[in-house]
């Protein structure tokens, strides 16, 4: 068995409990004792950074349209939780300043995802990285993306910034391409985590940060074989697992 325990990362918060990537399910995740927040960060027409997965604000708010048409103001006028759940009415699409302070506020992690594989937003990597230096949290943050140019862009920005690569499959030797990128992290989807993949990684100081972790038999699994992080929509389920083990 591993000697250390993997840290729980909330998928859009906590997801299961919440409407994703608002305040209600970040605070939600917290109480269930993440150890730190996952988030999809995009941009507004008028160049806010803003927390929201979709492209477009149809499925998590009562709005239509593109996120990158939207000002800043008009998107704080749509509701992004009685989608959800009517209880959570009321909530909106944050802007990712303000979970910075929060996270800042709670000293919890941050994995920021950049959500640049459909819409390209100018000078996203930038303003993401401007914004985590005004707040001194380079240390507590972990930029990840599937578009592995805008982490190329991160690095070049600043080489200090922590990068994790997020993939689906078929990558092979994983840790080889993590070393020449400089990133920190894989963030395979979990079926590509097996012993061999672990081994290699940890052997060239390459994280292993799975998703999406949510039943228990693939937390216990994932737990076993020293993955470093887990990306779940369930954090509370996964402290639960942690603890019996
Ligand atoms: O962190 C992994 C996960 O967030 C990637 O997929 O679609 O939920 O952003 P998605
Ligand atoms: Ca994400």
């Amino acid at each position: 068995m591993p000697t250390h325990r993997p840290l729980i990362l909330a998928h859009r918060g906590f997801s299961a409990k919440a409407p994703e990537n608002t305040l209600a399910a970040f605070e939600a995740a917290r109480l269930a004792g993440a150890d730190g927040i996952e988030l999809d960060v995009q941009c507004t027409k008028d160049g806010e950074v803003v927390v929201i997965h979709d492209e477009r604000v149809d499925r998590t708010t009562n709005g239509r349209g593109w996120v990158k048409d939207f000002t800043y103001q008009e998107l704080q006028g749509l509701d992004a939780g009685s989608w959800f759940h009517n209880t959570y009415r009321g909530q909106t699409v944050p802007r990712f300043i303000a979970v910075l302070q929060w996270a800042k506020q709670h000293r919890l992690l941050l994995n920021i995802e950049l959500k640049t594989g459909v819409v390209q937003y100018p000078r996203l990597e930038q303003k993401v990285v401007e914004l985590i230096r005004s707040q001194q949290m380079t240390e507590r943050v972990l930029l990840s993306s599937f578009n592995h140019y805008s982490l190329r862009t991160v690095k070049r920005i600043d080489p200090r910034f922590r990068i994790g690569l997020l993939y689906m499959c078929g990558m092979v030797e994983p840790w080889l391409y993590a070393n020449r990128m400089g990133a920190s992290a894989i963030q395979p989807y979990y079926p590509n985590v097996i012993p061999e993949l672990m081994a290699g990684c940890h052997a060239n100081r390459v994280m292993v940060s799975p998703y999406l972790i949510d039943d228990i038999k693939v937390m216990k699994a994932m737990a076993a074989m020293g993955v470093d992080a887990v990306i779940t929509n369930h954090p509370d389920r996964m402290r639960l697992v942690l603890a019996e083990l």
